[in-house]
């Protein structure tokens, strides 16, 4: 069992709330209730710096002080530079975020794309483990995110809601956020997913769809209404996974830097 002084933390940026906890990989479970704060507005670099290290502090008895730090954003992450910023201060975008929370924590960080977390969360510990070959997961939220896992590995950085699909970025009229918006049933949604989901596979050719995001919980609502040539599953670690993946992440980059280790 994972001493408890060693368990990493994740923690989940997005645009309205900013959620962290302790993770136990031999299980994939958050080892407490996951804290949330609300994103500070605006939402700059240095203001969400502080809520990381707020959340950092909470868990200290269980996180300890060579634990390392995995940190989601909702863009593309290069190399822990942030390259675009969806639903985040602008101020973020080229700025080496895993050498700022590293300088500010004194801790290794690793910062990744949010879908890319969620799909690796879902991949060792959900929907995804033990499938084969090529999985889309795609997130649908106020975006779409997607995460690209080939025989186990993640190719990152997808940013599959941003494929223009009939005129529109996807993400505009396929993401939860479009339902919402444009008041659609279930039946109307599910056509908007059908469109996308046949144009995704029609260029990338997967063995399988995970649908993540909120409406994951409610996969009896719509996935048996998505018509498409690919198998399409739900997430099962819902809102978990980010921080479950990016604490995995986290894990797995600190062994392989070897930085750090007790
Ligand atoms: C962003 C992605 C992100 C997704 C979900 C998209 O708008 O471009 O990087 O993964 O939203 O937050």
């Amino acid at each position: 069992m994972a001493q408890q002084s060693s368990l990493p933390l994740g923690i989940d940026v997005g645009g309205s709330g900013i959620k962290g906890a302790p993770v136990d990989l031999a299980t994939g479970q958050l080892t407490a209730e996951r804290l949330r704060i609300e994103t500070p507005q605006p939402s700059t670099p240095e203001a969400v710096v502080g809520v990381i290290a707020q959340i950092v502090d909470a868990f200290a008895d269980q996180v300890g002080p060579t634990a390392p730090i995995g940190i989601t954003i909702p863009g593309v992450v290069m190399r822990g530079v942030v390259k675009t910023a969806a639903n985040i201060d602008k101020g973020w975008i080229d700025c080496d975020m895993e050498k700022l929370v590293e300088d500010r924590l004194q801790r290794d960080v690793v910062v990744v794309n949010d879908a890319d977390a969620a799909g690796v969360g879902e991949l060792h510990y959900g929907a995804a483990k033990g499938h084969e070959g090529l999985v889309i997961m795609t997130t649908l939220g106020t975006g779409i995110g997607s995460a690209v896992i080939h025989e186990g590995r993640l190719v990152p950085n997808s940013e599959y809601g941003h494929l223009e699909i009939d005129g529109h970025n996807a993400e505009s009229r396929a993401a939860a956020s479009a339902k919402k918006r444009e008041g659609l049933s279930w039946e109307q949604y599910a056509k908007r997913l059908s469109r996308y989901y046949q144009f995704l596979e029609s260029v990338t050719w997967p063995d399988l769809f995970v649908i993540g995001g909120g409406v994951s919980k409610k996969p009896e609502k719509f996935l048996h209404l998505i018509e498409c040539r690919t198998p399409v599953i739900a997430a099962t670690r819902a809102n978990e996974a980010g921080i479950i993946g990016a604490a995995r992440m986290a894990a797995d980059a600190q062994q392989v830097r070897g930085r750090h280790t007790a």
